[in-house]
């Protein structure tokens, strides 16, 4: 293993590293510790939404100690980035496996971007009468909303580059790196592949 917690060379897509594994790891102990603080005991369901919070609430999930009442449950959105973005249309593809009435839960997202995912989610979420609705994101792009959206809890401020690993992708890859970095912009410029989410 290098520097980076990885096994083999950083890719040359990869412009800089932003986040290491240190700086996730403190960042999402931290995460739990103030979700911890605010249920108090109470039982909880994190809902993951997939694919990005993969490692994210499998971490966060760990921090809570036997004795907790912690449910996993997950969805799954449709992306409309890359060419179907303006349509701003965000689309559920699966839906939690169990009924969320009544139960305090947690939608635990990778990052948020314009917010119309995590707007979408929130009132579809509320609609179905939880005992209490929180969001927990790991990084936060807040300088380019499109709505405004509460988080309850924020892991990291992204800078504005394309952000991948930890669960992030470009184009499916990447999400597999221990550490977050930024993209070089010459991975979108070749013509051939459509515009990065993210960037501009
Ligand atoms: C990402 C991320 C959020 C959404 C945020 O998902 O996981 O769900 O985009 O963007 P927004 O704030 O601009 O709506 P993506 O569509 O890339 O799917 P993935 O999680 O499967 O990679």
């Amino acid at each position: 293993m290098n520097a980076t917690n990885h096994p083999g060379p950083m890719p040359d897509t990869i412009a800089a590293i932003e986040f290491d594994a240190a700086a996730i790891a403190a960042a999402v102990a931290r995460l739990a510790r103030e979700i911890r603080r605010d249920l108090a005991g109470e039982p909880v369901v994190l809902v993951g939404v997939l694919k990005g919070a993969l490692f994210l609430i499998a971490d966060l999930a760990r921090h809570f100690p036997p004795e907790d009442d912690v449910r996993i449950d997950f969805l799954a959105v449709s992306s409309y980035g890359n060419a179907d973005r303006s349509s701003g249309e965000v689309r559920l593809l699966e839906d939690t496996s169990e009924s969320v009435e009544g139960k305090n839960v947690i939608i635990v997202e990778d990052i948020v971007d314009n917010g119309l995912t995590l707007q979408y989610l929130q009132t579809m979420l509320a609609s179905r009468n939880p005992a209490s609705l929180r969001t927990c994101v790991l990084l936060d792009k807040p300088y380019r909303r499109a709505v405004t959206v509460h988080i309850d809890y924020v892991g990291l401020q992204s800078p504005d580059t394309f952000i991948v690993g930890y669960g992030l992708d470009y184009q499916e890859k990447y999400r597999t790196l221990p550490y977050l970095a930024s993209l070089h912009t010459w991975v979108f410029e070749a013509g051939a592949l459509p515009a990065a989410k993210g960037i501009g």
